[in-house]
């Protein structure tokens, strides 16, 4: 017959209670790094333990916004670090392509601007686009492979860079 009742005297018995006892204090009082402790951690370099690391501050984030013409003309990569452009009234933030759009890039007229005739018919011409102060170009005229051509340039530019907002009439906002 054997004895059912659980032995604290044997030492394998003793073992597994205090380690029992530890591992329930340690789910009561996990022990959390102090935040504000003056003892600077390192900043970690590879994934090793677990995600108890935080930056010190929030990656820079990209707000969906509202442009016109006029506002998002100002994004050219001239004046600004930042460039947008749109195609179909969807601007994407192109700064990543700061080569392609930047002042000396070979596409930089389209920056700051609604470039979808220029890629829709594939073409730099300065007639491509529309003045800033005009209303939008609503492309009724285009071929319906220019369109698909034009489709083809956003699928691009969704595949590489963020969609940043949408283009509406200067008069919309
Ligand atoms: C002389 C003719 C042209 C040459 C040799 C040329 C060459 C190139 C090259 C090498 C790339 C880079 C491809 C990559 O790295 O992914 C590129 C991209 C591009 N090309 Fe052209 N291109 C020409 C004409 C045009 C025209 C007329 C347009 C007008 C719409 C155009 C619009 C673009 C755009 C929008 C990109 C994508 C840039 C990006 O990914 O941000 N290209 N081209």
């Amino acid at each position: 017959m054997s004895n059912s009742k659980f032995d604290l005297g044997t030492p394998i018995n003793t073992a597994l209670f205090l380690f029992i006892l530890y591992s329930i204090q340690k789910i009561i009082f996990p022990s959390i790094p102090n935040k504000n402790s003056n003892k600077k951690q390192p900043t970690p370099t590879e994934f090793k333990t677990g995600y108890t690391w935080s930056p010190k501050s929030h990656p820079p984030t990209v707000l969906f916004k509202t442009y016109t013409p006029k506002t998002l003309e100002p994004f050219n990569g001239v004046d600004s670090q930042r460039i947008l452009l749109a195609i179909n009234g969807i601007v994407f933030d192109v700064s990543a392509g700061r080569n392609f759009y930047g002042p000396n890039g070979m596409y930089g007229n389209f920056a700051g601007r609604d470039a979808s005739r220029g890629m829709a018919k594939q073409s730099f011409d300065p007639e491509m686009l529309t003045p800033v102060d005009q209303p939008l170009d609503k492309l009724t005229d285009l071929a319906p492979d220019e369109i698909e051509n034009m489709k083809g340039w956003i699928d691009h530019f969704s595949n590489k860079y963020l969609i940043c907002g949408k283009l509406v009439e200067n008069d919309a906002i």
